[in-house]
């Protein structure tokens, strides 16, 4: 079984960073938000250096749906309801115009088409009807229609014109081979004065810091956005793919799109501190392409996080009101393609000193606390009680040597409690069990052989290397 879908295409590839570098912005997060802000800056004339501590791509933007949508779900009601109908504008017009901002940087070699996108319900049409009032007062091209092309019945959905989908990969690659300093696989440990990595440090007079959960986090952004996590499968099927994008808006959450002749088919998606065994939501996916559209061999799958934030809308802008010279951007909710090219030209205009009609919706030193204040506390509580949860339910009271191939879990090695994995080939990984950002508990992730912390999403490989932050230092390897 594949991984994403996208991330076969072949990039450029870059050095690691070896030595001090000087240029005017740092950019830290090689995925849709960090090179669009990157390219920008860079047309505009800013001696710009792009780090990721991975690859370029391969993070959230590489394991994507890849739909260019300002049709989030059923957004525009609840964004109306929450913040008002010019926030609701303002939220639509910032993902238009980045929608449009990607046809135009496109090209020939990123796959980009126009297609229709329905958000649907099977059940409570008078939602429907709901959301195209507010869509359409927003100013989107959105109409409430009965009629969807897909082989099932719903109550009733929302469409919106002129949307589009792309290859994520191929889109980006566009991009950040014309900029002219990138560094992979190079992790800033520390942004201050500069932006230390191991292999030297990065001096510039802004630091953009684009890597998802933010770090560092003086912002908190963790502890007003949540993780989730969603899935998504790519499958042959008997017949012809659907003419359009789809996303039901009402349980479960199902979102389907042609790649060519195959089905992509999205979904399942739950706060990572409420898991539940991967292979059980890959299979979900599976039954329902293979119910509706005779789904065959699934060729790929993958899943992916994504912050989603308290108040519905995502941070960008500075870190603090005290560092008019760091910024971040976080919380696009799954959908960082509109989201993420919005939070990078908004960031490159905030470096620029240009004015930017988002910055103040999307500041995230906003104080809402009459839209934010009870979820607040809710999700930080849900997180509070898993940190406890984990310790007692996985006491790790098993031997290592009991792992069956293939297997992980909370075990004891030495007397001591470790996650502890055992490969195929029957050899045993062990590393400390406790998230390096703020030390909850990891989960043995099984389809993707990974340990998950619940809280904040941090993600780390068998042998505790970081895949994904917050955290930054990897989990302490212990020998076995
Ligand atoms: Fe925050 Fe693990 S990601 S404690």
């Amino acid at each position: 079984m594949k991984g994403s879908l996208w991330l076969e295409a072949e990039g450029p590839s870059f050095p690691r960073l070896d030595g001090d570098v000087t240029a005017d912005v740092a950019v830290l997060g090689g995925g849709i938000a960090g090179v669009t802000a990157a390219w920008q800056l860079h047309q505009a004339g800013a001696r710009v250096v792009l780090i990721d501590a991975n690859r370029i791509g391969h993070g959230v933007t590489g394991h994507t749906t890849a739909k260019v949508s300002s049709q989030h779900g059923f957004k525009y009601a609840e964004l109306r309801d929450q913040h008002g109908p010019e926030a609701a504008a303002a939220y639509g017009g910032a993902n238009e115009a980045a929608l449009e901002w990607i046809a135009d940087h496109a090209g020939e070699h990123s796959d980009f088409r126009r297609r229709t996108s329905y958000a649907y319900v099977t059940e409570g049409r008078e939602r429907a009807v709901d959301e195209a009032r507010a869509a359409a007062s927003a100013g989107l091209p959105a109409t409430f229609v009965e009629d969807v092309p897909l082989p099932y019945e719903v109550a009733g959905a929302v469409r919106f014109d002129d949307q589009a989908e792309f290859h994520p990969l191929k889109y980006l690659y566009g991009l950040v081979r014309e900029l002219p300093e990138v560094y992979e696989h190079t992790h800033a440990v520390q942004v201050g004065e500069a932006v230390r990595t191991p292999g030297g440090n990065l001096r510039a007079e802004h630091t953009i810091v684009a890597t998802h959960f933010p770090f560092p986090d003086r912002s908190l952004a963790f502890a007003r956005a949540h993780p989730q996590r969603s899935y998504a499968i790519v499958c042959r099927i008997a017949g012809e793919p659907p003419d359009g994008m789809f996303l039901s808006a009402d349980s479960p959450t199902r979102s389907v799109r042609a790649v060519g002749d195959r089905l992509l088919v999205g979904g399942e998606g739950h706060r990572t501190v409420t898991g539940g065994d991967t292979e059980e939501r890959y299979a979900a996916l599976e039954a329902f392409a293979r119910e509706h559209w005779d789904g065959q061999a699934v060729e790929h799958r993958w899943s992916s996080q994504d912050n989603v934030t308290v108040d519905g809308l995502p941070l960008v802008g500075p870190m603090t009101p005290f560092e008019e010279h760091v910024f971040v951007a976080t919380g696009f909710a799954k959908w960082g393609m509109t989201g993420g090219t919005a939070a990078g030209l908004l960031l490159a205009d905030f470096v620029l000193g240009r004015e930017n009609p988002y910055a103040d919706l999307f500041d995230p030193n906003r104080l809402n606390l009459r839209v934010a204040g009870p979820k607040l506390v809710r999700d930080n509580a849900v997180t509070g009680a898993r940190f406890v949860a984990d310790r007692v339910r996985h006491p790790g009271r098993r031997p290592i040597e009991d792992l069956a191939p293939g297997e992980g879990d909370i075990v004891r090695l030495d007397g001591e409690k470790v996650a502890g994995y055992r490969d195929e080939d029957g050899t045993l990984h062990a590393v400390t069990p406790v998230c390096t950002h703020l030390g909850c508990q990891v989960n043995f992730n099984r389809a993707e052989r990974s340990w998950d912390c619940p809280c904040h999403g941090s993600r780390f490989t068998v042998d505790g290397e970081v895949l994904q932050g917050p955290a930054v230092h990897r989990l302490e390897l212990k020998p076995t």
